[in-house]
């Protein structure tokens, strides 16, 4: 028998078995393939383990001198690249694991003391989580200032807004924007709250039931950053509601980018024309060589039905497992993995992407004349008048119909036109029917109005630079 005891797979586990794991087993249990992800975790995790143990007496200021010794080295190697990831040693810490008996013997085999993969792993994905949501905050940040340098320049560029996609009101296309500032403050709030309960600590409950040494859990926690314990064994080691809540903020700030991706494809195309995107976000057809396309943001669409999926793929990972760890749980790695790479991707090029956008205020304010988007100023003006809503709406209805027939705006009606509609309406009437008065108008907290966008847009900014 090797000393190394897990040198040779089927010898990792015990004397029990009596043949080797059949190759196919091999690959098909195998997690390290993608699991080497977590290495530093995996690294770090084991260290305040070790570190622990020795305060506590477990094992000797000689052992952990040379698990440090040896972890030092087996860093080197993996940042290296010298690092020998094996397939028969089946997953990162395991592999992790037996290179450092290689290096530094029977130290090496007193790590596992008191610990099971099991708490082990849900530590490791915990730490690598909470290190790539300190990553994707900045990230969320930098998509809001982009969305917010824009808006700046266009708090009096008027658009269309709509509901079901037909022109309702005018509002600014700053407005516009800062509707997706929300949503991405949102999200970064969420991430936020996912945080707090990433952070916190499985280690100690070892393989389920918690473990008969004396471990220190909260030196550990300590040590790790976490702000608290898992504080029942059994949960500790097999739930993982933390990678659920983190997918369905990943879903949901996918979703956004999805929104904003559909309309930054509206806008560009021939029939809105309120855009343009920078060349190096476009790309060419094969055939038609007329053709610029958004691409950028259709994959950014196209991909939150991959993220949304990872969300799905992991609730139905958990919602049949018994307590307490299953190997179920292993494939929770790959869709959490895919799901950061894909949010992070994304938001880092939509957020160059927004900056280079080029406006067409031109074109956004003729499509908001072309549809009677102050039709509801008409009617708020006779309201104000004393005519019930009601009636308004329809002697407005009226002269739409009448600017229609003609195939004018209704600010291009005449004063006679108008009053021939209701005699109610006066010499300052044509004013509310312009796209800015109606805009200007709309000063409600949350409105339109350049005062309070302008008002938004401060308040984001100082909401960022304290962040
Ligand atoms: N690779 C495993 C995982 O990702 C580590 C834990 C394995 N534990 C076990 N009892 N087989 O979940």
């Amino acid at each position: 028998m090797s000393s190394d005891p897990l040198a040779n797979k089927a010898q990792a586990w015990s004397a029990l078995f009596s043949e080797p794991m059949s190759e196919l087993v091999k690959r098909y249990t195998a997690s390290v393939g993608f699991d080497q992800r977590l290495w530093r975790a995996d690294i770090e995790g084991s260290l305040a383990h070790a570190e622990m143990l020795a305060a506590q007496g477990i094992i000797g200021e000689q052992d952990l001198a040379d698990i440090r010794r040896g972890m030092a080295q087996i860093r080197q190697e993996i940042e290296s690249g010298r690092f020998e990831w094996k397939l028969e040693l089946e997953d990162v810490h395991l592999n992790i694991e037996a290179r450092l008996t290689a290096l530094v013997g029977d130290a090496g085999k007193r790590l596992h003391t008191g610990r099971s993969r099991n708490d082990q792993v849900a530590t490791d994905v915990r730490l690598w989580l909470r290190g790539e949501i300190d990553r994707l905050q900045p990230l969320l940040q930098s998509m809001q200032r982009a969305l917010l340098d824009l808006a700046e320049r266009h708090a009096e560029t008027v658009m269309p807004g709509f509901t079901h996609l037909q022109v309702a009101q005018p509002v600014s296309f700053a407005h516009h924007l800062l509707a997706y500032v929300e949503m991405f403050a949102r999200d970064g709030e969420r991430l936020a709250d996912v945080r707090r309960r990433v952070n916190r600590l499985p280690l100690g409950a070892a393989a389920l039931a918690g473990t008969s040494y004396a471990l220190d859990r909260w030196r550990v926690a300590r040590t790790l950053g976490f702000d608290g314990l898992c504080e029942n064994s059994l949960d500790a080691v097999s739930d993982r509601d933390f990678a659920l809540e983190f997918a369905a903020f990943a879903s949901i700030c996918m979703v956004h980018v999805s929104r904003l991706s559909e309309e930054i494809v509206l806008w560009m195309s021939q029939n809105f024309g309120f855009i343009d995107l920078a060349d190096r976000y476009c790309t060419g057809s094969s055939i038609m060589p007329q053709k610029r396309n958004p691409d950028v943001a259709e994959l950014a669409r196209g991909k939150t039905g991959r993220v949304v999926g990872h969300l799905m793929g992991l609730l139905m990972l958990m919602k049949g497992q018994p307590l307490a760890y299953n190997k179920d749980n292993q494939e929770d790695k790959e869709p959490l993995f895919d799901a950061v790479d894909t949010v992070a991707d994304t938001l880092r090029i939509m957020a160059e992407m927004v900056e280079g956008l080029q406006v067409k205020p031109d074109a956004m304010e003729r499509a908001a004349r072309r549809g009677y988007a102050t039709a509801t100023d008409l009617a708020d003006y006779l309201v104000k008048k004393g005519l019930p809503f009601r009636d308004a709406h329809e002697a407005v209805a009226h002269a739409v119909k009448l600017a229609l027939g003609r195939g004018v705006d209704l600010s291009e009606l005449s004063l006679a036109d108008l009053q021939a509609i209701h005699p109610l309406i006066g010499e300052d009437a044509p004013q509310v029917l312009t796209l800015r008065g109606s805009m200007n108008a709309r000063r409600v907290v949350g409105g339109t109005a350049p005062e309070q966008v302008l008002a938004r847009i401060a308040a984001h900014r100082a909401r960022l630079a304290n962040a």
